[in-house]
């Protein structure tokens, strides 16, 4: 069974979805609402584990009761919580989530106690977490100082780092981080952000900064994989598009899955654009993660 370490926000998702989505200053009538569990840290161990991993979440809850039922929820799926951290007297993370009738979305974060994290709580994390092999999978809706530090221990101990950098943080870059991840996975507006470039151009000057391979998400056109030696598109599976949230997170995290199997990069995107495909139909984050078998099936 592989292994994966995620450490991201832990958050609740207010899901609103609407005809289409409001223009600013325009108030719009017909949605329906729920609210789950979501975060792409927490979307990302979910879906580690229903990959097939064992899977380490390393987050921070709110002193709240809503942190309460997440925490049993994640547990209920297998996720091992030892390292996440309450922090007394704050509250929990909140996504406003907006999803208009053809999928498209957009999305406001308060990180709540997520904001808590730092170098501090990696520092004190046990040397087991970082040298007993597989996948550290990182999304950057915590703390950069959190961020910065996992990534150095996980390169010293030999981990495979994959970062997902969203939302883009360019500090990346100024910290010296680049040269310690060996996937980098951002989508097309987060490649740009990172460089000011389009994907092709994205993934070239990222691997000359250090990266060692990217992974490109194209939405549905699929991903660009580049390799010191082998640059691939890898199509996206036809489907019918319900809601394209999370489909993100169940991608990184069945990437991060397949690595820590020990499979190459092409093979592991490809399970995860199976995954990911998967994802976008049905609404919702944590509601649309598939199982391992539903993954082998569309794969196969
Ligand atoms: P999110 O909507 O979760 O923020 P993202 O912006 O991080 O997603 P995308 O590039 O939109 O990432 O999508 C990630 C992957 O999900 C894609 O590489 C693709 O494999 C799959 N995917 C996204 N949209 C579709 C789609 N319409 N049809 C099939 N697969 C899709
Ligand atoms: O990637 C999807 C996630 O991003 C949502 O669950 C929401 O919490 C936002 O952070």
């Amino acid at each position: 069974m592989g292994r994966v370490v995620v450490l991201g926000a832990s958050l609740t998702d207010m899901n609103l979805r609407l005809p289409r989505l409001p223009r600013p200053g325009e108030t719009l009538l017909g949605g329906t609402f729920f609210n789950a569990p979501g975060g792409k840290g927490a979307n990302q161990a979910v879906a580690a584990r229903r990959a097939g991993a064992d899977v380490i979440f390393l987050t921070a809850f709110g002193d709240d009761d809503i942190a309460r039922q997440i925490r049993t929820h994640d547990e209920a799926e297998g996720i091992d919580l030892r390292y996440a951290k309450t922090v007394a007297g704050a509250s929990s993370g909140v996504a406003l989530i907006l999803v208009g009738d053809n999928g498209d979305n957009l999305i406001g974060v308060a990180m709540g106690a997520n904001a808590s994290l730092g170098a501090v709580d990696i520092d004190a994390l046990p040397d087991d977490v970082f040298d007993q092999g597989g996948v550290l999978l990182v999304s950057l809706e915590v703390p950069i100082g959190a961020v910065a530090q996992a990534i150095r221990r996980a390169h010293r101990s030999g981990m495979t780092v994959v970062v997902n950098p969203a939302p883009a943080d360019p500090q990346l870059g100024e910290l010296g981080l680049l040269p310690m991840i060996d996937v980098l996975t951002p989508n097309e507006t987060e490649a740009e952000a990172l460089t000011g470039m389009t994907p092709d151009d994205a993934a070239d000057s990222l691997r000359a900064q250090g990266v060692k391979s990217v992974v490109i998400t194209l939405g549905g056109r699929g991903c660009l994989v580049v390799t010191a030696g082998s640059r691939t598109i890898i199509p996206a599976h036809q489907v019918e598009v319900v809601d394209t949230v999370g489909a993100g997170d169940a991608f990184n995290a069945a990437l991060a899955v397949a690595l820590s199997e020990g499979r190459t990069l092409n093979e592991a995107a490809s399970w995860a654009s199976a995954a990911a495909a998967i994802a976008v139909t049905k609404p919702g984050a944590q509601g649309a993660l598939p199982s391992r078998e539903a993954i082998n099936r569309l794969s196969s």
